[in-house]
């Protein structure tokens, strides 16, 4: 340190004249927190002079107090103990002030006095807590997002997911999760493909990226589809500073999608079977009186005693093919639903063991085991028990068939009260259907099976007593496990028998 003896007599006016140019009141307090004078700032910003400040202590005239401070939090002590600035904030009412104390070192290195000044900070400590509203805005206007937002730095580091991020990918724990970096919320190479596209300028501008339909991994390796729109960040001279990504799953969406597919689906079927129904009706009815024709003069032929065998033979062929004609007549008036029907309330648990006792000593079952699984609850429905036997019979017939004769059948009954709906589970462990067949097997004469064997009539008329009764019949589930058919029925309410009783 320059001695002060050395110092030229400019060197020390100019010294004294940095003191007065300082653009912040200050003083210079001795160890004992003494006053001993101030700067031109001070006194003019007070408007005090030299004699009102000099020996007055610090305290009285920074903190307005007349005792001396705790000295364990006294900033002038703190200064001379360790020998380095020291500073805290005050506030007078709108104003805000920095009190920063230095020390003033003497020839041997010890605090010979203490320079405090008054810094004021009003402007500072505005934008701050403007700029600490505008953040705190922004982050609620983030985590309040119906979207998952995720941001990361330059070098794909995750640094900021709101709440719906953190659940879409789970198990992100401010960079202590297992998810840290984008590469992660990406199948393998997507992230890259992403951030290329991202500074391509023919993929939605430069620095941005809208993909309508993408997928992502979550914390557990399950990929979700959702929608993306991405950006950089730019900082004020251009530079990439981080990126943002914004994404919204598509569950809902693909549910909705899914929903108005399978009912345009079911629309185009049932006006199908509609129009196959009249058809078979039309044809049924047209047969029905020449068969009749054929049948009775076939039987007549048949009583007659000057006929010889051969004749015999011939027309007991024609019998029983007429015969066979005359059933699939009857089939297809069930399935177009010109037979008449007879409804009573039944217990859907009552058919199915009826149904199973018509069919138990058929040949077909004798490898098969077929195993009940029926509510215990009450199971009312307005039916045609005949009718609901032979949907019942013509489904498990089926079943029997797909498994060639060996494995299980398993009948399910349950309801679902709030939807007021009955549910009869027909299960198999068959082949399973192929999809190109799916829309094709309930039309009148599908079959895949031997042709003069089957007709292919049976889920015709399975259709259409299903209809009859104001239930829905479809494929829960096929595969090469096996199919499982799933029939709906309303469930019976008691104002459904008489509604002429609830009015007036
Ligand atoms: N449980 C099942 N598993 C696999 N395929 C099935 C099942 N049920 C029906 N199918 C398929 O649907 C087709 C049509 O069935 P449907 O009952 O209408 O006729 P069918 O059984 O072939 O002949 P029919 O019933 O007139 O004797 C079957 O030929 C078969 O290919
Ligand atoms: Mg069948």
């Amino acid at each position: 340190m320059k001695k002060e003896e050395n110092m030229s007599a400019e060197e020390k006016y100019w010294r004294m004249r940095v003191f007065d140019s300082l653009p912040y009141p200050s003083v210079i307090i001795s160890p004992d927190k003494t006053l001993m004078g101030a700067n031109k700032t001070f006194y003019e910003a007070f408007n005090l002079s030299f004699k009102e400040i000099f020996g007055k202590k610090c305290y009285h005239t920074f903190l307005y107090k007349n005792t001396p401070c705790d000295s364990d939090q006294c900033t002038i002590s703190k200064v001379i103990r360790d020998k380095k600035s020291h500073s805290f904030t005050l506030r007078h009412h709108y104003r805000w002030e920095k009190r920063v104390f230095s020390p003033i070192l003497d020839e041997n290195g010890d605090v010979a006095h203490v320079m405090g000044s008054m810094l004021d900070i009003t402007q500072t400590k505005s934008l701050e807590n403007q700029l600490h509203g505008v953040q705190e805005f922004i982050s609620q206007v983030i985590h309040s997002s119906a979207s998952a937002i995720v941001a990361a730095d330059r070098q794909g580091n995750i640094n900021l997911m709101n709440s719906v991020a953190k659940e879409l990918f789970g198990d992100y724990n401010g960079g202590e999760g297992k998810i840290r970096h984008t590469a992660q919320l990406y199948p393998p190479g997507k992230a890259q493909e992403v951030m290329r596209m991202l500074r391509d300028e023919k993929v939605g501008g430069k620095g941005k990226l809208l993909i309508p339909r993408t997928t992502i991994v979550n914390s557990h390796g399950k990929e979700i589809e959702v929608e993306m729109s991405a950006a950089i960040i730019y900082d004020e001279k251009g530079n990439e500073s981080a990126t943002m990504a914004i994404y919204n799953d598509l569950k809902d969406k693909i549910k909705v999608e899914k929903e108005l597919e399978m009912a345009q689906k079911q629309l185009a079927q049932s006006e199908k079977m509609a129009s196959l129904g009249q058809l078979a009706a039309g044809v049924a009815h047209e047969i029905n009186n020449p068969l009749t024709g054929v049948l009775f003069y076939a039987s007549l032929l048949l009583e007659r005693k000057d006929i010889d065998e051969d004749m015999r033979e011939d027309l007991g062929y024609i019998l029983e093919d007429a015969n066979r004609c005359k059933s699939i007549v009857k089939s297809l008036l069930v399935y177009s639903r010109s037979a008449g029907t007879q409804k009573n309330l039944v217990q859907l648990n009552d058919i199915v063991e009826q149904s199973l006792t018509l069919i138990r000593d058929q040949k077909k079952f004798r490898n098969i085991i077929i195993k009940k699984e029926l509510s215990d609850e009450m199971m009312l429905i307005q039916a045609d028990t005949s009718k609901l036997n032979q949907m019942v019979i013509n489904l498990v017939i089926n079943a029997a068939d797909a498994m060639d004769g060996v494995g299980t059948i398993t009948l399910t009954t349950y309801k679902e009260k709030m939807l007021k709906q009955i549910y009869l589970e027909i299960k198999d462990t068959g082949t399973g259907i192929p999809p190109g067949n799916l829309s094709k097997i309930f039309d009148p004469f599908f079959t895949t099976k031997e042709v003069g064997k089957s007709t292919g009539l049976g889920l015709s008329i399975v259709y259409g007593i299903v209809e009859e009764h104001g239930a829905k019949i479809s494929v829960k589930k096929t595969g090469s496990k096996g199919t499982t058919f799933v029939v709906e029925f309303p469930m019976y309410v008691a104002s459904q028998i008489n509604p002429s009783l609830c009015q007036p």
